[in-house]
This record gives structure tokens, C-alpha cells and sequence, in this order.
């Protein structure tokens, strides 16, 4: 029986999948047609396709859209199994002052999961971007242990046994900033050393026994060698810290994907298997399809789009530790594209599987139909 991946390689036609797939094809190969729809495969929703495959579906949402939008709070309730709060968890958001905590809206976000039966994917207890604006001021190579030891070990504590997974670290790998190993010259680095992100899995894991602790990271999907190179120092990252003992249960691959370029994922499959050999779980933690390169018509811009969700799911999907997969926002209402990547020509994006009126489009029907392959 020809596994996913080895259809994909020979660029077959699935029925099940009913259009042509273009992973493995020279790069030449003729897009399809957008008159041949994908179709999902089944109308049920998105978490009941993923469970059916052993599988968590989720979405990055917070409680200025949920509480803000109750049809969008409940559509995230319908299609979800997982929430990952986009911003109220970061340091930024907790940390007011450095000897202060605000959890308002991270208690929010969690009570909102657990009274609509969601659970919860913590992101993320140390990264270089949303810093609180003292930290630099007030932290030093001297009292940086312990600021990140009170970090960690208050919000981890306090969200113990409410939390299924935490994104522990996030985004340590840059290779332009010109190290051997590939790590970014995070303020972290620069404090502690290399020794931060062992450090960093030890300290939750002290206060949280049971949550998946997650490495995150982005730039790992496509072919070429700034990609390839990232796969390199990431795989280095994580042979090291699970040589070493650290507790690090899975590799979290954000997938910020783009339509404009050619689905081959082939390198990425095999990159997948690495993980797997190394006894890690693989989360696809923040995927979204960007289409800020795509034709202006909204149609053909959603058929690309589902395209990209389709050749990707299939290629994870085909990896046995694959645990959940996660939208960046689950409505193009509410992507962080709209303020960071915004189209030349003003159109609003269209990356996320729902339109902003909460209808299922093509990446919808692409998701399900991966799923249901
Ligand atoms: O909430 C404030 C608002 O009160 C204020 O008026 C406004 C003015 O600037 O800012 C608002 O905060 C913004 C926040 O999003 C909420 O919308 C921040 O400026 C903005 O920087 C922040 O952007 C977030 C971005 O991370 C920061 O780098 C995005 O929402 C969030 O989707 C994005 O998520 C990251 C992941 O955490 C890590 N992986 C990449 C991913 C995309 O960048």
C-alpha cells in the first residue's frame, strides 16, 4: 500500500483527494485548475475529523476577539479541541512591572477553554520579542536566572494541571545572527548563556508534571537552504537537549506557509522523520497560508490557498507523532497578516480556513479532506 508520502512523490491523482497534487512535480508544473473544487471530506467539524485520526485541531485566539465577537467565540468552540492564547500569555502581557503579575486575561482565556471543553496550549514562556519594557533595565547576567526561574515557575504553577502543552521556548534559532549553532543572540543568550534553554525546560518542568513541553519554531517547511539550514540547527538543538536529558516532549512547527510558493515538502517529510527518531511529538502550532503574493480574485486566491493546506497536511499527516495541528486564528477577521504582512493592493488576506463572515472556505474543505484522507 503506497503511503501518502510515496503518492505525493509520484505526483499521482487520489481519488479520495480529487485533484492533481503538486508536491514532487518539476516546478514548472501547471497549477490546478481552481474549477476542480476540493472537496472536504465530510461537514463535520474540524476537531471531530482530527479526533477521528487521534488528533487535537486548534486555533490561536484571545479574549480581545472571543469576548469581543460571541459568534467567533463560538465558531472556535465548534471547530476546536485546543486554544493557544495569541498574546496573553507572553511576558509582555503578565508583566507589568518586575515584580508584579497580571493573569487577568490569561485566566480569562483559560477559563473560556474550560468551560467550552477546550483544552489548553500555553504559549510561550521565553522568547525574544513582547519582553516587558523594564526587563532590559532591570535584568542582568547576575539576577537572570532567577527573574526567569520566577517567570517560568509562577505562570507554569499557576496554570499547572489547566495547561495540556506549553510552547517553552520560542524562535531560539537565527542563523544570521552568525553563531556556529545557529542560536539567536536572544537577551536570554546574552544573560545566561546557551545554558537558557535547558534551563528554561527544567524550571517548568519543576513546577508542571504532566503538560508536553514544546520547542517552537518557524522557517522549517519549504525546500532550499535557508530553510534546510534551519532544519539543521533546530534538529543540532533538540539531539542536544534530548542527549542531555532535558525534558522536551515535541517539536512545535509554527507553518507560516505561503500560497505563492511551490508546495514541495519533500526535505520537510524527511526532517519530520528525524524528529520522530529522536522520540520528540510534532505540533503544527501556528499554521496559516499567506496569500499576499496570490492574483487579487478572492476565488482563485482561496484555491491556492487550500492547495498549500492540502500538500502540507498531507505531508505531516503522514507522520506518526504528528499530535495536533493549530491554525494562527481561525477567521481571516482576526490574522496577525492583516498588521504585519498586509497585501500591496489593501485586499483584506485570506490565510485561515474561515472567512470573516465565519463561513468555510476552500482551506476549510482542504483541512478536511486532508484530514479525512
Ligand atoms: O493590544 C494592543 C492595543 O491595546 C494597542 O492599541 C495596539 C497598538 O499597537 O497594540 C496591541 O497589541 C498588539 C497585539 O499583537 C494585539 O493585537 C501588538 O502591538 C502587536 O505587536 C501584537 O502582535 C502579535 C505578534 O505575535 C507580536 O510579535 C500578534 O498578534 C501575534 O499573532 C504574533 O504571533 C506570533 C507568535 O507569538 C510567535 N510566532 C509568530 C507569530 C506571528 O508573528
Amino acid at each position: 500500500m503506497a503511503s501518502r508520502r510515496d503518492v505525493l512523490r509520484w505526483g499521482g491523482r487520489s481519488a479520495a483527494w480529487g485533484l492533481p497534487l503538486l508536491a514532487g512535480l518539476p516546478a514548472d508544473a501547471k497549477a490546478r485548475s481552481c474549477d476542480d473544487p476540493i472537496i472536504a471530506a465530510n461537514d463535520r467539524p474540524l476537531k471531530e475529523q482530527a479526533q477521528r485520526r487521534g488528533l487535537l485541531f486548534g486555533a490561536a485566539a484571545d479574549r480581545n476577539t472571543l469576548e469581543g465577537n460571541p459568534r467567533y467565540a463560538e465558531a472556535v468552540a465548534a471547530e476546536c479541541s485546543m486554544i493557544t492564547p495569541e498574546n496573553s500569555m507572553k511576558m509582555e502581557r503578565l508583566r507589568p512591572a518586575p515584580k508584579a503579575f497580571d493573569f487577568e486575561h490569561a485566566d480569562w482565556l483559560v477559563t473560556f477553554a474550560e468551560e467550552n471543553g477546550l483544552l489548553v496550549h500555553g504559549h510561550t514562556l521565553v522568547w525574544h520579542l513582547q519582553l516587558p519594557g523594564w526587563l532590559e533595565e532591570v535584568v542582568t547576567k547576575h539576577n537572570a536566572e532567577r527573574y526567569l526561574a520566577d517567570h517560568i515557575q509562577t505562570v507554569a504553577s499557576r496554570y499547572a494541571g489547566r495547561v495540556r502543552s506549553w510552547d517553552v521556548v520560542n524562535e531560539a534559532i537565527e542563523a544570521g545572527d552568525g553563531r556556529g549553532d545557529g542560536l539567536r543572540l536572544s537577551p536570554w543568550l546574552r544573560y545566561l548563556g546557551t545554558d537558557y534553554i535547558e534551563l528554561a525546560f527544567h524550571m517548568t518542568r519543576q513546577v508542571e508534571l504532566n503538560a508536553d513541553l514544546v520547542y517552537n519554531d518557524y522557517g522549517l517547511e519549504y525546500e532550499g537552504d535557508y530553510f534546510e539550514q534551519r532544519r539543521n540547527h533546530v534538529l543540532d538543538l533538540l539531539a542536544g537537549l534530548v542527549a542531555k536529558g532535558v525534558p522536551v516532549d515535541a517539536l512545535g512547527i509554527q507553518s507560516h506557509l505561503s500560497g505563492d510558493r511551490q508546495p514541495n515538502f519533500e526535505r520537510f517529510a524527511r526532517f519530520l522523520d528525524d524528529v520522530r527518531n529522536l522520540g520528540l511529538d510534532i505540533m503544527i502550532t501556528e499554521l496559516d497560508v499567506r496569500d499576499r503574493k496570490l492574483p487579487a480574485d478572492p476565488a482563485e486566491r482561496d484555491c491556492r490557498v487550500a492547495d498549500t493546506y492540502r500538500a502540507y497536511l498531507d505531508v505531516v499527516l503522514d507522520n506518526p507523532n504528528l499530535r495536533s495541528i493549530a491554525v494562527w486564528g481561525l477567521s481571516d477577521r482576526y490574522s496577525w497578516l492583516t498588521e504585519f504582512e498586509p497585501r500591496n493592493d489593501g485586499k483584506p488576506v485570506r490565510p485561515l480556513p474561515l472567512d470573516g463572515d465565519l463561513k468555510r472556505k476552500p482551506a476549510w474543505h482542504a483541512i478536511s479532506n486532508a484530514l479525512g484522507g
